[in-house]
């Protein structure tokens, strides 16, 4: 079956980079109008740009800071203008990598605030428009950081351990009202995100470190993690709410054992 998003309005928070660009342009591919945000407005216009020479009208750049509750009122109210939210992506997300008592003060509230405070803020003005429609899908893009923990990732596996949980807590409250709310939770996917690390570490010795991690033998790519998000979307996920998906190759699969025969 092709899935099919003609005449929904679809809002991808954080879609201007990496997974949430894959998104949009999967979305877009669907028939949807989507409206996508960002906290850089140079990086959003470029993309809304090189996106209007094929998708013309059907895609709108709008540059939001989620930690900002006033932009994300302002970006709501856009949206119900034209017609109201059908589905919303809560993908924006921001990783700072330390130990609990070498993070300040500072970091750890930038990270929950973007990754937590975020969702909370989008979503407490989106649902208001899918309550008066009846219908609506909400995907969270949490991590499989959110799931288990990592080392010297105390702020972000909190944040995200946060976001898998309110992705439950969300769907029992809407079911109601015909709105379903899940959440991807992806392993290392190549992105910006990814590239910091890698640079941080020296790429060569990042990518044979996740090769051999990972039991698929590879990291993820954006496209991966978005097709799921599209479908978790779409009506073929009908009956699915509630859920943390992993999109990790595999990664999640494993107790943490060494393996003993090679
Ligand atoms: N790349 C990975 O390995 C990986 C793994 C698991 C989960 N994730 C999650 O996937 C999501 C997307 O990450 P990515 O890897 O594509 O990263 P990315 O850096 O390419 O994209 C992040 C997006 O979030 C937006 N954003 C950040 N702070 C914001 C703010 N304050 N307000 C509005 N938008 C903001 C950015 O503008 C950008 O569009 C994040 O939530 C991230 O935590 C990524």
């Amino acid at each position: 079956m092709n899935i099919q998003f003609n005449n929904q309005n679809v809002v991808i928070i954080g879609g201007t980079s990496g997974i949430g660009r894959a998104t949009v342009e999967l979305f877009l591919e669907a028939g949807a109008k989507v409206f996508f945000s960002g906290r850089d407005e140079v990086k959003g216009k470029t993309e809304e740009t090189a996106l209007k020479k094929k998708y013309k009208d059907n895609v709108i750049f709008i540059r939001c800071d989620i930690f900002n509750e006033t932009e994300v009122q302002e970006l709501a109210k856009v949206i119900e203008n034209s017609g109201g939210c059908d589905v919303l992506v809560n993908n924006a997300g921001i990783l700072l990598g330390s130990k609990l008592h070498e993070t300040t003060t500072e970091d750890w509230n930038q990270v929950i605030n973007v990754n937590q405070n975020g969702i909370y803020h989008t979503s407490k003005y989106f649902i208001p428009q899918m309550i008066e429609k009846q219908r609506g899908s909400i995907i969270n893009t949490s991590s499989v950081s959110g799931l288990y923990g990592d080392y010297d990732c105390c702020a972000y596996n909190t944040s995200k351990g946060a976001v898998s949980n309110m992705t439950k807590s969300m769907a029992l409250d809407y079911a109601k009202d015909n709105i379903r709310i899940n959440a991807v939770c992806p392993g290392s996917i190549r992105t910006p995100m990814y590239h910091a690390c890698a640079d941080a570490i020296g790429k060569e010795k990042c990518e044979k470190m996740f090769t051999k991690t990972y039991p698929i033998g590879r990291i993820g790519e954006p496209i991966e993690v978005a097709k799921v998000i599209l479908f978790l979307a779409s009506d073929m996920a009908s009956f699915i709410t509630g859920t943390n998906i992993p999109v990790d190759g595999g990664l999640s699969a494993h107790t943490g054992q060494p393996r003993f025969m090679d």
